[in-house]
């Protein structure tokens, strides 16, 4: 396979396994802060990536404008202290956060310094605005970053 039909057939497998839904509801409950402050902000995340990947899917109508503006806001999603929102006894309530995620902290947060890094270069391309290409293979390669870390730290249920 030329490289470009490999690139667009492996965004197309990696956008696939993507599990985004526009409905996903977050919650702010005033006795579960921390939950509520991290599902906040996976829902800014999720609302400023999912237009990204519909664009890429062909789902949505590709406006340069929009995709770079999503990119920006994006960027800046990842400047908040995210961290914040995992403080030591956070792992219960509402929330579908593992166990795990307390039991390898360094790991997680590494999953989470990759995806600012993978964001950063999605920003640079989307900003450029030109190269399509180059746009999907980023979209793909911050979808790869959330699947990464969702596989092994998000359940697909609430926990308790
Ligand atoms: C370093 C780990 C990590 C990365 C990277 C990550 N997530 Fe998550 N995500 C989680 C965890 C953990 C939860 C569960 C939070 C909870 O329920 O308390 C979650 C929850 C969510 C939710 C549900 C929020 C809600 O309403 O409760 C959405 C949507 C989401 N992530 C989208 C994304 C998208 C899109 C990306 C990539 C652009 C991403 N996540 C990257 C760990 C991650």
């Amino acid at each position: 396979m030329p490289n470009s039909r490999r690139q667009t057939a492996l965004t197309i497998i990696v956008l696939a396994g993507l599990a985004i839904s526009p409905l996903a509801i977050s919650h702010y409950n005033d006795k579960e802060g921390p939950q509520s402050y991290r599902q906040s902000w996976f829902a800014l995340v999720a609302a400023n990536f999912g237009p990204m990947v519909s664009m890429v899917k062909g789902e949505m109508p590709w406006q340069e404008m929009q995709m770079a503006g999503y990119a920006d806001q994006l960027a800046a999603l990842t400047t908040l202290d995210v961290m914040r929102g995992f403080p030591d006894g956070s792992d219960k309530g509402t929330t579908r956060a593992k166990p795990e995620i307390w039991q390898n902290k360094p790991d997680f947060q590494n999953k989470m310094d990759a995806l600012t890094t993978a964001v950063n270069a999605l920003k640079t391309v989307a900003d450029q605005g030109t190269d399509r290409k180059a746009i999907a293979a980023q979209v793909a390669a911050t979808g790869k970053a959330c699947k990464a870390c969702h596989d092994e730290y998000k359940s697909k249920n609430y926990l308790y």
